[in-house]
């Protein structure tokens, strides 16, 4: 005379659903799209996630060409950008990686891959110097390094070209460019070689909160 009973009567059984395959997997699917929303739409409107830090500046002209290229040469791979508030990482690398230090970077470049060190906190570590003999022969300045070597960047130009563009995309996503600063930034880039434009983002990552 329970309820239990009563359920099992109408067909709605544990058994039941543990035995039709396709009642399964759509009740498998309400709860977790219920737990999604629930743990993933609340993130949307907490304003530490979503707030830059006091100081976070989009990139430049050139920092945004040099992250491209960053992207493009596949640094990442070798590379997070995640300090983690552990002791072991924050006595290497400084204040470990807060939300509101990445919210113009699209796509973020935390990473999960460290063949080679955490780079949140490189920029100010080098001169420009040591960066652009790193990135010709890291093994001039690292003798056991094995990060490959990127001679070209300093031998080829920026493609000035679609620079404009980018920041315009990048300001429909909440960068806060100006008209003015978009329309300098062709001329900013123009000239400037790749491992110059690389040099200017590894030098500024991470630089927002001391
Ligand atoms: C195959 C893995 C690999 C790739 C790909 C790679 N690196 Fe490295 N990187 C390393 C290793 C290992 C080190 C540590 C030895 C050294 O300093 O050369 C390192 C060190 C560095 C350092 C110095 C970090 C520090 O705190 O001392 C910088 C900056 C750097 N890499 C930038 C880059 C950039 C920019 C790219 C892409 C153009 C890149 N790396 C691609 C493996 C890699």
């Amino acid at each position: 005379m329970s309820s239990h009973d009563s359920a099992e009567k109408k067909g709605f059984s544990h058994e039941k659903i543990e035995t039709t395959n396709w009642l399964m997997i759509a009740l498998i699917v309400v709860v977790v799209a219920v737990g999604g929303l629930v743990e993933i739409v609340p993130l949307f409107f907490q304003r530490s996630l979503t707030e830059p830090v006091p100081g976070l500046k989009p990139y430049t002209a050139l920092q945004v060409v040099g992250r491209d290229i960053y992207v493009r040469e596949g640094c990442y791979n070798c590379h997070s950008q995640m300090i983690r508030p552990f002791r072991a990482e924050t006595l290497r690398y400084g204040h470990y990686s807060v939300a509101g230090e990445f919210v113009y970077d699209r796509p973020f470049q935390w990473g999960s891959k460290r063949t080679g060190p955490d780079l949140h906190r490189v920029g100010g570590k080098y001169s420009d110097e040591w960066h652009r003999i790193h990135l010709i022969q890291p093994r001039d300045l690292v003798p056991e390094s094995n990060m490959p070597a990127y001679p070209w960047l300093e031998k080829t130009a920026v493609d000035a070209s679609d620079v404009a563009t980018r920041m315009a995309g990048l300001r429909t996503l909440g960068a806060p460019y100006t008209d003015a600063e978009i329309a300098e930034a062709e001329a900013a880039v123009k000239g400037k070689n790749e491992s110059e434009a690389l040099i200017a983002y590894l030098q500024v990552l991470g630089t927002s909160i001391k």
